[in-house]
């Protein structure tokens, strides 16, 4: 069997690298190949998580790089197409929902190469984000839908998608998370910042909604607030760092960091007190670690994470970041079970359902 795995940014190489060792290990004269297509190129963004997962080097490297979503969709479609002509696979694997994602599911699918969609069936249920769009038509174009929570069984079925195509199979991203546990919680990243555990706030936002306009300046000015209470670390992507630089933001007393690598992140994830994101990923992970999340947006792709009780939707409303220290005191201690098969095991199951079990 050959298959061929497209990825192209940071979340996508922590959700895939569990299902590339699960399938080599399963088809070990298999053809895995895996094609980059250089959406995130940055080393903190890319290579540190190859090195850090164990995933083996990409065999093709596209180096689409940032533009438009319009350019960086078309130059992946372009650059990836001699690649499946050359490989010749009998499934592509795609991971979650950005535009690389979007780009390797339009050419194989018009190339008749079926299509295997990780992290299926998510729905924010807002096409104004871009990643609503790429999840829609990775859903109705992929052959077999591995889906991570069972809502995404009612937004495939709502949308009309055969029940033939799902296979509820678990996250896994948290697959990644249980496999590099035992190094994350030994790595002691808050302590390295000076940080005490469970007393501080981890902040990630890169969301074009929150960053690309208005809201950043005040975002940063609550920010700047809150590290009155309690210390605020603050890995900052690329796309903010252009924003904050843009808008000169003062933000005098925030931990600001270039973007960690994955054992860095998931070490001070991991000791948080609380923490404030935009991000799809770590309303997951906060929910497996059982770490309050504050969620800098309107609505979640990701209900469950609500359900768990870890992570509180505070809207797209800078100012609702004041209310985290009285909601920090009024939470109930413990933390939840996880949600139905985030076990470790989700790419197992993906590896049974493609090689036969
Ligand atoms: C992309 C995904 C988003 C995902 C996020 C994870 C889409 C539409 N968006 O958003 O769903 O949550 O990745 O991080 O696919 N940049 C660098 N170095 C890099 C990568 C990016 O400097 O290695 C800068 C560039 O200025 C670029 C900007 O960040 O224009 C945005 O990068 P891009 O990949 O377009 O979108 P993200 O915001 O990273």
């Amino acid at each position: 069997m050959r298959i061929v795995y497209v990825i192209g940014t940071r979340p996508n190489f922590v959700k895939t690298a569990p299902v590339i060792a699960a399938l080599r290990e399963r088809l070990p004269e298999g053809r895995h190949a895996i094609v980059h297509t250089g959406q995130h190129y940055d080393r903190m963004m890319s290579e540190v998580f190859f090195e850090e997962l164990g995933t083996p080097a990409p065999d093709h490297m596209l180096e689409v790089g940032s533009g438009t979503h319009a350019t960086q969709t078309a130059r992946t479609m372009e650059r990836l197409e001699p690649v499946l002509e050359a490989e010749q696979p009998d499934l592509v694997l795609v991971p979650g929902d950005v535009n690389s994602t979007l780009a390797a599911v339009l050419t194989a699918v018009k190339m008749g190469i079926p299509v295997g969609h990780i992290e299926s069936g998510l729905r924010s249920f807002d096409r104004t984000m871009p990643e609503e769009i790429n999840r829609i038509v990775a859903d109705e174009f992929s052959e077999q839908l591995f889906l991570h929570s069972e809502e995404a069984i009612e937004n495939l079925r709502a949308e009309g998608i055969a029940e033939e195509r799902m296979k509820f199979v678990g996250n896994t991203m948290i697959d990644t998370l249980v496999a590099l546990e035992g190094r994350f919680r030994e790595a002691g990243s808050a302590a390295r910042l000076g940080v005490e555990p469970g007393a501080y706030a981890l902040v990630t936002l890169h969301r074009p909604a929150l960053v690309d306009g208005e809201l950043l300046a005040e975002t940063v000015e609550r920010l700047v607030a809150l590290a009155a209470e309690m210390p605020v670390v603050f890995p900052v992507h690329p796309r903010t760092r252009a924003k904050m630089e843009a808008v000169s933001a003062d933000h005098a007393g925030l931990l600001l960091s270039e973007p960690l690598g994955y054992l860095d992140f998931l070490s001070l994830l991991a000791d948080a007190g609380a923490v404030l994101t935009d991000s799809g990923g770590i309303q997951e992970e906060t929910t497996y670690l059982g770490v309050p999340c504050f969620t800098l947006r309107d609505n979640t792709e990701r209900p469950v994470t609500i359900r768990a009780g870890t992570n509180t939707l505070l809207g797209l409303d800078p100012a609702a970041i004041a209310g985290i220290p009285a909601a920090l005191a009024e939470r109930p201690a413990g933390r939840p079970e996880p949600p139905p098969l985030w076990d470790g095991h989700a790419a197992e199951r993906i590896a049974d359902e493609i090689a036969g079990g």
